[in-house]
């Protein structure tokens, strides 16, 4: 067998921004979709509801590191591309548990590598030669940034600050270990934080806004001046279809939002946009609820990425102003009670309890 269909296959699609892409292209693009998700913790079916009987999606629930399922996968889908999300991915949980952000990152991505490679190279002519391997990276690789820094380019170079950095700093490496040495086409995104509908509410913004929504604490870690530059899901997913498309092999791509806010003026957003959406006299104003307590070890102060050579070169740019995106993003969480009643399940409440009740309220 030495063709391929027009099939992706796409790693950690139940995820936060798996899913959203996943979502997108089968509206956008239409081709089928292979979704290969080990359905962690992180990894919610329910994210893609509205595709499970659509013919051209399909789940194929398997663990990255295992080679065999992997190859499977491969040889029985025959994927023109592989777009590479599945990781673990919150830095919070990197500090308490290493060890896994080791073995998926690192292992996981050396996986997908090893047995794409061993797919590739037994393809023939145009198949061979338009086959993709896109992997899904952080800005959290380049470290920290002081106030008046540049921001991170493709050249800035890496120093990765928590374990979850450094496991996906390492299979960078290794991505681009695979293009050089075996001509593996791999294409690499280094991309910030993103937000929109379907993200685990470990993170910063779906956890407030759920917190101000029920009149609970909302954590911010320090003194809340640490800065991100946050993207609208959707603008990432179009990023990644566009450098897919027409990205150079070998390269890798910086994306970002051009949206540099520090946490205490997101977290003061999302208090009077939930105020506003859903007052409640006995909460009253949700920015009353703010705590500042203990900080995230080694929290990287600031991150920026510079854009211009996704813009430049692959002519793509972020979409969706950061206003407009969060009050979307308020209002998608306000209406999907149900959801997310059945994503904070026991080992979410424990995950609370673990990361918050021994953080001390400065
Ligand atoms: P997520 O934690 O929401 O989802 C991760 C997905 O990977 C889940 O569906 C999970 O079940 C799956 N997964 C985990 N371990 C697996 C394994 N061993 N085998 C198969 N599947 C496994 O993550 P996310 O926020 O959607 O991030 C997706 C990717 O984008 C990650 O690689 C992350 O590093 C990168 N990224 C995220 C952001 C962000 O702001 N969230 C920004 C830049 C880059
Ligand atoms: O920059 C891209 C990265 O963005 C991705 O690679 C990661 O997968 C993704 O999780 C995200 O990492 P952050 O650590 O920046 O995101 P998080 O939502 O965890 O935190 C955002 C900021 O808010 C950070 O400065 C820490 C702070 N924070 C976070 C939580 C969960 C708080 O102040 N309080 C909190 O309770």
């Amino acid at each position: 067998m030495t063709a391929t269909n027009d099939t992706i296959l796409v790693t950690g699609g139940a995820g936060f921004i798996g899913s959203n892409f996943v979502l997108r292209w089968i509206e956008k693009v239409g081709t089928p979709v292979v979704n290969l998700d080990l359905l962690t913790y992180a990894g919610n079916p329910a994210n893609l509801a509205s595709v499970e009987d659509n013919s051209r999606y399909q789940l194929v629930r398997a663990d990255i590191c295992d080679a065999d399922a992997v190859a499977e996968a491969l040889a029985k889908h025959r994927p023109r591309a592989v777009v590479h999300f599945a990781a673990e991915s919150h830095v919070d949980r990197s500090i308490i548990d290493p060890g896994a952000f080791i073995r998926t990152n690192v292992q996981g991505t050396y996986t997908m590598l090893e047995q794409a490679r061993r797919y590739w190279s037994g393809l023939d002519g145009t198949a061979k030669e338009k086959f993709r391997f896109l992997h899904v990276s952080t800005d959290e690789v380049y470290g920290t940034l002081g106030p008046d820094d540049p921001a991170f380019s493709e050249t800035t170079p890496y120093a990765p600050n928590s374990p979850y950095a450094a496991s996906k700093a390492g299979s960078d490496h290794l991505a681009r270990a695979y293009f050089h040495t075996f001509k593996l086409p791999v294409l690499t995104t280094n991309c910030s934080n993103n937000y929109g509908p379907f993200q685990f509410p470990e993170k910063l913004i779906p956890l407030v806004i759920l917190n101000a929504l029920e009149g609970k604490p909302l954590p911010v870690y320090g003194d809340g001046q640490n800065v991100r530059d946050w993207l609208f899901v959707d603008d990432h997913c179009s990023a990644i279809r566009t450098v897919l498309e027409r990205g150079e092999l070998g390269e890798t791509y910086n994306v970002g939002g051009n949206s540099e806010r520090n946490n205490l003026h997101v977290v003061n957003t999302i208090c009077d946009l939930v105020d506003e959406i859903r007052p409640d006299a006995k909460i009253g104003t949700r920015r009353q609820l703010i705590k500042f307590v203990t900080d995230r070890p080694g929290h990287d102060r600031r991150y920026a990425i510079d854009a211009r050579k996704i813009a430049r070169d692959l002519g793509w740019q972020p979409s969706v102003k950061f206003e407009q995106g969060l009050r979307e993003t308020v209002e998608w969480y306000l209406n999907h009670s149900e959801w997310v009643e059945n994503v904070r399940s026991g080992s979410y409440l424990n995950w609370i309890k673990q990361n918050y009740e021994e953080r001390i309220a400065q």
